[in-house]
């Protein structure tokens, strides 16, 4: 069983990475972000009142995000783990998990803080915004959603710095170099699990 989060500002890789990690350790992916834009895709209540924030790049309510989440893991009953991509987003989010992975004997064993310089992570949002259709990805709601990752979410690598479950990794490579560092510090914490 390995649980991980992928933390780090809007287009650092963690979706890029999450793909891979999950294909090669056969974890579960959750990104709360691609829960939220199914939602948005049914037009269920949850995803219209998602929609508004989204659009302008704010955050969901944490009881609604933790609502979703749990249902999703309760629905996708993963033994051999969960990779967690975009949540926990704030303090209070990862306080309440922290406390419910206990609840089922569990915990977070690693933090991947994927992170490249401002100019880069706008770049890769200009070239998605080409070929996939987000709402999320033009200049101004961009920079909200930067705003709101320092003001919210960046705290949280000090939180988890704490546990000593932190790993920085500079994503401003080639994807192929970023995964093989990913690779080796998943597989050295599997190593040392065993
Ligand atoms: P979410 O969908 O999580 O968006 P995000 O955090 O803004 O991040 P992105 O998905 O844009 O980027 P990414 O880091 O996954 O990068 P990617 O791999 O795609 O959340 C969307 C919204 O939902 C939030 O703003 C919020 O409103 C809401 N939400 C979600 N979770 C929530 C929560 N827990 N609580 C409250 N609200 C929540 O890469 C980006 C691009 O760069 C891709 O095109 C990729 O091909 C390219 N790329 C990646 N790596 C490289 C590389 N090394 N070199 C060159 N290009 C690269
Ligand atoms: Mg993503």
């Amino acid at each position: 069983m390995l649980n991980i989060i992928m933390l780090g500002p809007p287009c650092s890789g963690k979706g890029t990475h999450a793909h891979l990690i999950s294909e090669n350790f056969h974890l579960a992916h959750i990104s709360t972000g691609d829960l939220f834009r199914a939602e948005i895709k049914k037009s269920s209540p949850i995803g219209i009142m998602a929609q508004r924030l989204i659009d302008h790049g704010n955050f969901i309510p944490d009881s609604i995000t933790m609502k979703i989440l749990y249902q999703h893991i309760f629905n996708n009953p993963s033994p051999e783990g969960y990779l967690f991509d975009g949540f926990p987003r704030t303090l209070a989010q990862a306080e309440v998990f922290t406390k419910y992975l206990e609840k089922h004997n569990q915990s977070i064993d690693l933090v991947l803080y994927l992170n490249a310089p401002e100019e880069e992570l706008m770049a890769r949002m200009y070239k998605r915004a080409i070929v996939d259709n987000r709402a999320d990805d033009n200049n101004e709601v961009f920079v909200t959603r930067l705003k709101n990752y320092y003001s919210l979410t960046h705290i949280l690598t000090e939180y988890y710095l704490a546990q000593g479950k932190l790993a920085p990794i500079n994503t401003n490579k080639p994807i192929k170099e970023v995964s093989d560092q990913i690779f080796r510090i998943i597989n050295e914490l599997t190593e040392t699990k065993k």
